[in-house]
């Protein structure tokens, strides 16, 4: 079986087949007839034990966009709240005869051990683990990214990406930073030292604490939701402080390169992170994002469940 676990399993040519793929996939979106019987007669799961808006919409589209069977999993009103575990949720989506299980957990590594656990015999896609990885995001950025600075089929190389805010807490901040380095990219994080993962000067990328200072040689500038949720509150910077030093408003925008765009994965907090000028600016892709997010995943559910490349990596052997 080949898994999506992390934006680290995938060569650059295992992205750009995903990239390519998604290109193709928008174009029979554009279509007046938007399916393809590809996936006819397989299941695909969403399993989602945290909440979503855009990754589980985008996932069931890309699923019956593909003719899959689409079964929407909520932990909230399932027998999770009686306590059931992962093991015993999973033989039955085991026993429902699921070909693939879409996954967004709370604890970073539930992906990963579904993959290898034996329990079911899907491939498993990661839809965001706590504070690890969401590598269909990183795709879809990355696909959003190609489109505006790159052209079709080629890579990310000397494209230089900032990426500012909660990075301790960002799944999407540590996957993007996989995939584009991966894609030759060059990255660059702004963050407050306190929203900063230990040991990030490990991290394939550079760090800065002066937003100002990186914005006029950026071509792309992604903006990361502060996640409030996951911060004990004696943490938790007032909104005015952090807007002003690593917010992005109008000015600031007009401060990036013509060509740069803005990027926000969502949910967007407007009036921290970014102003509502900012993301209601042509420039900024939010809403493209998503769009892209729909032919991404049905690339990644083709390939893995229908593709005869073997582009997917396989899940990561477990740690010793
Ligand atoms: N970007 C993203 O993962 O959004 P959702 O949490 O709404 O899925």
């Amino acid at each position: 079986k080949r898994h999506l676990i992390s934006a680290a399993d995938l060569t650059r040519d295992d992205a750009l087949l995903v990239l390519d793929t998604a290109e193709e996939m928008a174009r029979v979106a554009d279509r007046p007839i938007k399916k393809l019987p590809t996936l006819r007669g397989r299941t695909v799961v969403n399993l989602f034990f945290e909440d979503s808006t855009r990754t589980r919409i985008s996932f069931e589209a890309a699923a019956k966009r593909l003719s899959a069977d689409v079964i929407n999993f909520s932990a909230k009103g399932s027998s999770v709240s009686k306590g059931e575990s992962l093991k015993d949720t999973a033989l039955t989506l085991e026993a429902m005869g699921a070909d693939a299980v879409v996954i967004r957990h709370h604890s970073s590594g539930a992906p990963h051990r579904l993959a290898g656990s034996g329990w079911i015999n899907a491939s498993v896609v990661n839809a965001g683990d706590g504070t690890h990885e969401h590598p269909t995001q990183a795709l879809l950025d990355a696909l959003t990214m190609r489109r505006h600075l790159s052209a079709p089929g080629r890579d990310l190389a000397g494209r230089r990406i900032t990426i500012v805010g909660d990075v301790l807490h960002s799944r999407v901040a540590r996957s993007n930073v996989l995939l584009l380095t991966t894609l030759g990219a060059e990255v660059t994080l702004v963050a407050p030292p306190t929203l900063l993962p230990i040991g990030v000067e490990q991290w394939p990328c550079t760090v800065s604490y002066d937003l100002d200072a990186v914005l006029t040689t950026s071509d792309a500038v992604m903006m990361l939701r502060v996640q409030r949720e996951r911060m004990n509150a004696a943490f938790f910077p007032t909104e005015r402080e952090y807007a002003r030093r690593y917010g992005l408003d109008g000015l600031r925008m007009a401060a990036l390169p013509e060509h740069a765009i803005v990027m926000h994965p969502g949910p967007m907090n407007r009036g921290m992170e970014i102003t509502a000028e900012v993301a209601d600016s042509p420039r900024c892709t939010a809403v493209e994002q998503v769009a892209n997010g729909v032919s991404t995943r049905m690339a990644v559910l083709y390939l893995l469940l229908g593709g005869s490349e073997p582009a997917l990596a396989g899940a990561r052997p477990e740690p010793a």
